[in-house]
């Protein structure tokens, strides 16, 4: 029977998805050169809070009055990676995408929404493969130190070492070798993508900055914005420790988004309070009582964060800084909420690091909403005398023997957190029709 055996084969080769993806796990060996910080309370959220305030007083550098001294960090970690490459073939040209603080490498293929927010769908269907890691420190790669470990500079080392495997075919279970690593990242991604093209100009093909300016000076308004507390107890059954046995069954009752809001009013009603179910929804939804019981619902085994990894307080926290009200999908909103993820107090202290100029010389995106409020104080085209046309602009200077080509590409009803927008598709092929202008298609 082998034409019907040949009929079943295209049929299912026809049912498939346009790409496929694994799940990998990348050995790295780094050594980092980095702060040696003295300890800063982290236990609780008023500890939390308080290092914030110190970071932010005006007119100090609270990485400098903490910083003891440098040393060498040396070790042999873990990077937690999504592949994926076209059903046609992985070719020779990958990019390698850097999530923000706030998310992890799911960032780049949101599942809401059957997968239409996904800058992994778009790109493959031009042809391109890609490599999403979780981030040195963060998410389901290794995890170290908050303080004196994940910093910046090892988590660049990091990536450098991810793209070095990548060139040389030893990222596992990959078979590819890539002549082309085009670096992508989103926020504190594009940081540490600048940041290695200065370090390891020839270790990059090219950059896409999303998400990014040169301009630190809206740190200290997102920092305090986000309200940070402590990871492990804002979400203690995902970010903490905290599985006690027969959450499911217990909660089973309440097995949908409505019963659950129904269920919390019962008991609210209990004590004498009588809120709509709107107002039950802004109560859990748009604050810590939602992080609260965040992933009771589903089984996930908890990161187990240190106190250290700190985490945006709720969702009007993460509205603030990342996601522009009237521009995107309040459902999207509450996901990225329960799927968030924390920054380091190393990286803090270590963010504005990063070498004011980088040596690389090929093409040079930046991508960034034009209501971006980290690195852009929620408006990018508000220019301040120099000679760049908008904030991202300045990226230009950073970037004084680009030969590549560069521009400064500024997105419209969107803000810095860009794959989470209604228009975040045709965003993206902006950057992947620029991509392939500039000798970088797939
Ligand atoms: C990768 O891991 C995720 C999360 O554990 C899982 O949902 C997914 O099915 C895995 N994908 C593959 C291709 O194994
Ligand atoms: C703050 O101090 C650190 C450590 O000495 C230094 O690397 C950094 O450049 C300083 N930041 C500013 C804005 O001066
Ligand atoms: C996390 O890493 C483990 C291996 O260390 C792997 O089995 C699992 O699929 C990974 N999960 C995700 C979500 O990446
Ligand atoms: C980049 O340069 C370093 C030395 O500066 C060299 O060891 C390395 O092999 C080069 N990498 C590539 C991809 O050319
Ligand atoms: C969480 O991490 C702490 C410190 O590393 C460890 O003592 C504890 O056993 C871990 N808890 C779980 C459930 O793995
Ligand atoms: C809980 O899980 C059920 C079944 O997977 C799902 O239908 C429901 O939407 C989930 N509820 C919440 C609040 O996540
Ligand atoms: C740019 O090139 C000039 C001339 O080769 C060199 O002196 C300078 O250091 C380069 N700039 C950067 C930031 O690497
Ligand atoms: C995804 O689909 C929804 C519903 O059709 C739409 O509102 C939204 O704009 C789409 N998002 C993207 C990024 O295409
Ligand atoms: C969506 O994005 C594209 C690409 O940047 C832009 O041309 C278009 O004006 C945007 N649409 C809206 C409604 O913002």
């Amino acid at each position: 029977m082998a034409p019907l055996s040949a009929f079943t084969l295209l049929f299912l080769t026809g049912l498939a998805a346009a790409r496929v993806c694994t799940n990998v796990t990348i050995p790295i060996d780094i050594s980092a050169r980095q702060g040696l910080f003295q300890n800063v309370p982290s236990e609780g959220n008023l500890d939390t809070g308080a290092f914030v305030q110190a970071f932010n007083q005006r007119g100090r550098n609270y990485s400098q009055t903490l910083l003891e001294g440098f040393q060498t960090v040396t070790g042999s970690y873990r990077i937690s990676a999504k592949f994926c490459h076209p059903d046609g073939g992985a070719g020779s040209t990958v990019q390698l995408l850097s999530h923000g603080i706030g998310f992890d490498k799911t960032y780049w293929d949101l599942p809401y929404n059957n997968y239409n927010y996904s800058y992994v769908e778009t790109a493959i269907a031009q042809g391109y493969s890609t490599l999403a890691i979780d981030r040195f420190g963060i998410g389901n790669s290794s995890h170290g130190d908050p303080i004196n470990t994940v910093q910046a500079q090892a988590e660049v080392e990091a990536l450098n070492a991810v793209t070095t495997k990548l060139r040389n075919g030893e990222i596992p279970g990959v078979s590819s070798r890539f002549n082309k690593v085009i670096h992508v990242g989103h926020s504190f991604g594009s940081v540490q993508s600048v940041w290695l093209s200065a370090l390891y100009p020839n270790n990059t093909d090219g950059l896409v900055l999303t998400g990014y300016s040169p301009d630190g000076s809206f740190l200290p308004i997102t920092l305090a914005a986000w309200n940070l507390h402590s990871a492990r107890l804002n979400q203690p059954l995902r970010l903490g420790d905290q599985r006690p046995a027969g959450i499911f069954n217990r909660f089973a009752q309440y097995a949908s988004g409505p019963a659950l809001i129904n269920g919390i009013s019962s008991v609210l009603h209990v004590f004498g309070i009588t809120l709509t179910s709107q107002d039950t929804w802004n109560e859990v939804a748009t604050t810590e009582v939602g992080d609260l019981i965040a992933s009771w619902n589903q089984t996930v085994t908890p990161y187990n964060y240190s106190s250290g990894y700190l985490v945006t307080s709720d969702l009007t926290a993460t509205q603030y800084v990342f996601l522009l009200a009237g521009f995107y999908d309040i459902g999207l909103g509450v996901f990225s909420e329960q799927t968030k993820q924390p920054v380091t107090i190393g990286e803090i202290l270590t963010i504005g690091n990063a070498p004011a100029t980088s040596s690389f010389t090929g093409p040079v995106l930046v991508f960034t909403g034009r209501e971006d409020v980290p690195f852009c104080g929620g408006d990018c085209l508000a220019v301040t005398g120099n000679s760049a046309p908008s904030i991202p602009g300045e990226t230009k200077m950073q970037f004084p023997n680009n030969t590549g080509g560069f521009e400064a590409y500024i997105q419209p009803n969107t803000g810095h957190g860009i794959a989470a927008h209604y228009n975040a598709t045709a965003g993206y092929m902006v950057i992947l029709n620029w991509l392939g202008s500039h000798g970088l298609s797939a």
